[in-house]
């Protein structure tokens, strides 16, 4: 059986969102242009990729000198509207909001009136009402933060994942933990991705990033669990972990969603360690300087072995670390384009 999963998630029921009829039913085209908004890294330029990943690194060695707060951007107000459950990505983005002076405002759906049946698109104009500049989304609905920029007058929209479509920022900080590890070269790189490969944003990010910086991606996982067509992904495909793993630069694995094995997608958690988990073994057969990925939050002896999960090749902290760099990156460059004529300007005359 193969999942034929690479359209837009069905809508979760009570989650408040679309509220224009059909909106939901196709992904809707995303503004990749507009700088105000961080919706993708596919349709990203070469450029594009490498002056974010500059700037993330020049944040990151500021961030690590433990300075004050900076005031790029004072003024601004930022909305983290956390329609899903996160950890890493709602805590990076707050840190980084406020380590660049921003006025947050966390928002989750749980005691809001989402719940009531307000849908998400009122309930972020009632933040656009309020004065804030930015919102950043994550919602279990592919294309919704695309939506949002599309029927959003003025504010900035950035994607904090999205369903089954991306998460950019993941890509990003994922992009520069390669990077590191690869010492500025991405060309000739392969990286293999192992796990759920139909349900993962993060390897949708991960595979269009890069694609367009020269490297190559091999996935691998389960039947179940890779969509159909993956190679239009733009990526290759390998029968077996030890096939995937065979001389490559780095492997991530993903997270995996245990309500896949509820859908009957996945037989049993043992199986899936046995032929899919990374141990030890399995990890020496990248090459020598190979290192280790997991975008979090990792199901120890699972996706991998303890010992692979805090041996010297995993840089699944150093991710982490990066994470907060990548989203001080990109909050700038939206920050910057809102501020602009037609954006930051305009939006304030308007109110
Ligand atoms: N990697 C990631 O998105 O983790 P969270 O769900 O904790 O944000």
């Amino acid at each position: 059986m193969t999942a034929d999963t690479l359209g837009p998630a069905p809508t979760p029921a009570g989650a408040g969102i679309f509220s224009t009829p059909g909106a939901a039913a196709g992904m809707p085209t995303a503004p990749a242009s507009d700088p105000r908004h961080f919706l993708g890294l596919e349709g990203l330029s070469r450029s594009t990729l490498l002056s974010l990943l500059a700037d993330a690194a020049r944040e990151r060695e500021w961030l690590a000198l433990g300075e004050p707060n900076r005031g790029d951007l004072a003024g601004l107000t930022a909305v983290l509207a956390f329609i899903e459950d996160s950890t890493r990505t709602r805590t990076s983005f707050e840190i980084a909001a406020k380590r660049l002076g921003a006025n947050t405002v966390v928002f989750s759906s749980a005691h809001s009136s989402l719940n009531k049946g307000e849908t998400l698109l009122d309930t972020v104009r009632l933040f656009e009402a309020m004065g804030a500049s930015l919102v950043v989304v994550r919602h279990p609905a592919s294309g919704a933060p695309a939506w949002l920029a599309r029927e959003l007058a003025t504010m900035g929209v950035v994607n904090a994942g999205d369903g089954m479509h991306e998460h950019p920022t993941q890509g990003l900080l994922d992009l520069l933990t390669l990077q590191d590890a690869w010492r500025g070269r991405f060309e000739g790189r392969r990286l293999a991705i192992v796990g759920d490969i139909a349900h993962s944003r993060v390897a949708r990010s991960s595979i269009a990033g890069l694609a367009t910086l020269g490297a190559r991606v091999t996935v691998c996982g389960p039947g179940t669990l890779m969509p159909a067509a993956v190679e239009e992904l733009g990526c290759d495909a390998a029968e077996t972990l030890e096939d995937a793993l065979a001389g490559a630069d780095a492997v991530m694995a993903l997270r995996l969603q245990r309500e896949r094995m509820e859908s009957g997608l996945l037989p049993a958690l043992g199986e899936y360690a046995r032929d899919w988990g990374l141990t030890p073994e399995r990890v020496s057969l990248l090459a020598p300087d190979g290192v280790v990925l997991h975008p979090g939050p990792v199901n120890r002896g699972l996706e991998l072995s303890h010992e692979v999960a805090d041996g010297p090749r995993s840089r699944i902290l150093a991710q982490v670390a990066n994470g907060v760099a990548v989203r001080c990156a990109v909050l700038r460059r939206c920050a910057d384009a809102i501020r602009r004529p037609h954006g930051f300007t305009a939006a304030v005359a308007a109110r």
